[in-house]
């Protein structure tokens, strides 16, 4: 026999998943500062409420906030910058543009007072645009090329994180045949892996980024990647070595992974420093800093996590008996992500009935509710199993609440947008669903699997809307189809 489960905890949803009290309550650390219900309990990011955005702009749609993203970026700055004010006079914010990246945007983080991290010869190219500063922009990346290089130095960046021997002397020999000095840092891989709530402190050397500094990861014995590239970097004169980075990972709460990478930086700065007669003025210690997906993800304020990194920062350099080099972070994930939602609108539904665990006989419904984008928009529950939330947009509703997965509209049973969610049981075709914390590697990561067009994406301030990135049109979607040579 099926059994209804009412307002109860459906058998099938994951422990963590709980029924919320009030379904049309917004759990505020997973929602943009604007964000609230209006007297129609319409929903509204910056004043507008989201029936509007839909006339005007169609669904699916990306939402930000613009005060919001400005909020964001400012608390980065203006905690860091307190926390290390007596340590190293402040503290450099490279915004992560692989998290999101438009020229409106590098607009906004220059500014708030913040820098710009690339990672590639495009994100290079809408930085450009935005005319902002080389000085103030960084370049990322594994494998630059010669072209990714020249253009480096031909708008004069302020910094070149490379990442292996191999490319430190092809940075430098190009840097020294252009009669410039390349500013370098080094990217380092500190043995410290950090993976959302918990981190590893053994060696992680066997990934694509970064120097080892493990003693025996060359031929010459004893001698670290990262040593050995020290060396030859403060000798080559193409490169002016500025100093050390280190990435640990993403989407990290605990502010201990960042502490202890930040430790083993100092401790191997100050001894190359001895070693070699250097003086290496700057340390990144990379990005990484959480978000609320879900309502049981809860986020470090920034506060909190520039606190604890000066903590050590502070301790370590007494103990070493060495000045503390600037230090810079490249928050990406922690700055944007929650300034966005995506607003889609729903198709088709229908309810399967599903066994239970451990239950025989016993079927338990889960209603599968279409929108109308998907993976194309949202590429990380498929990639990273990753979880999201989703709550009726468009209306309020009294109706039980029901186990839910939001799925897209692609052919591809994995297409999946929200796995568990409860929502109201009366949601139907033609409502607006929003699905917060949208605003990192969604756009970013977006495709044009089954020829579906990109969503633009929406700047909302002050009751008034911006396209920042304008939607794809079918017109886009056929421009580079070369057609059939008619002879
Ligand atoms: N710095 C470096 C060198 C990085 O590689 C990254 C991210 C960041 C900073 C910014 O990290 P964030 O603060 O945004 O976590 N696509 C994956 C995340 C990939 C992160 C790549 N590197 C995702 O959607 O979870």
């Amino acid at each position: 026999m099926p059994v209804q489960t009412g307002n109860a905890a459906s058998p099938l949803a994951p422990d963590w998943l709980t029924v919320p009290a009030d379904l049309n309550a917004l759990h505020e650390p997973m929602w943009a500062g604007s964000v609230q219900r209006n007297d129609d309990g319409v929903l509204t990011v910056g004043g507008l409420d989201v029936a509007a955005l839909k006339e005007q702009f169609g669904t699916p749609l990306f939402v930000m906030d613009e005060a919001d993203f400005r909020a964001r970026a400012r608390a980065f700055k203006d905690a860091f910058d307190a926390a290390f004010q007596d340590i190293c006079g402040g503290v450099d914010v490279y915004y992560a543009g692989k998290s999101f990246l438009c020229t409106a945007v590098v607009k906004w983080v220059e500014e708030e007072g913040l820098r710009l991290d690339t990672a590639s010869g495009g994100e290079l190219a809408v930085a450009a645009r935005a005319g902002i500063p080389g000085e103030r922009v960084a370049l990322h990346g594994n494998n630059k090329s010669d072209a990714e290089i020249n253009r480096a130095l031909d708008m004069g960046l302020g910094r070149i994180v490379v990442d292996s021997l191999d490319e430190l002397v092809r940075v430098g020999t190009i840097a020294h045949a252009r009669g410039q000095q390349a500013k370098v840092m080094l990217r380092l891989t500190p043995g410290v892996h950090a993976h959302t709530h918990e981190f590893i402190a053994t060696a992680h050397e066997d990934q694509k980024f970064g120097l080892s500094m493990a003693g025996d990861s060359t031929d010459k014995e004893g001698l670290s990647a990262a040593e050995e590239a020290v060396a030859a970097a403060s000798a080559h004169p193409g490169i002016e070595l500025l100093g050390l980075h280190c990435h640990i990972g993403s989407q990290i709460f605990e502010p201990d992974g960042f502490a202890l990478a930040a430790e083993k930086l100092l401790r191997f700065l100050a001894a190359v420093q001895r070693k070699y007669s250097i003086e290496l003025p700057e340390l990144d210690l990379g990005g990484g800093y959480g978000i609320a997906y879900t309502p049981v993800d809860t986020p470090r304020p920034a506060a909190d996590i520039a606190t604890a990194m000066a903590a050590v920062v502070r301790s370590t350099c007494a103990e070493l008996g060495i000045t503390s080099p600037r230090i810079s972070i490249e928050p990406g994930r922690a700055i944007v992500g929650s300034t966005t939602f995506t607003l889609y609108e729903v198709g088709t539904l229908k309810t399967v009935r599903v066994d239970a665990e451990g239950q025989e006989n016993v079927t338990y419904p889960r209603r599968y509710v279409s929108v109308d984008g998907g993976m194309s928009d949202n590429a990380r529950p498929v990639l990273y199993d990753a979880d999201y939330s989703a709550i009726l947009a468009s209306r309020t509703s009294t109706a039980s609440p029901q186990l839910s997965r939001v799925v897209g509209k692609h052919c591809e049973s994995g297409d999946i947008v929200v796995r568990d969610v409860y929502l109201p049981e009366d949601v139907a075709a033609g409502d607006l669903l929003a699905v917060p914390g949208t605003g990192a590697y969604c756009w970013a990561l977006s495709s044009n699997y089954n020829y579906l067009a990109r969503p633009g994406v929406v700047a909302v301030r002050d009751g008034y809307a911006r396209l920042i990135v304008r939607g794809e049109t079918e017109e886009d979607l056929l421009n580079r189809d070369m057609g059939v040579p008619n002879d």
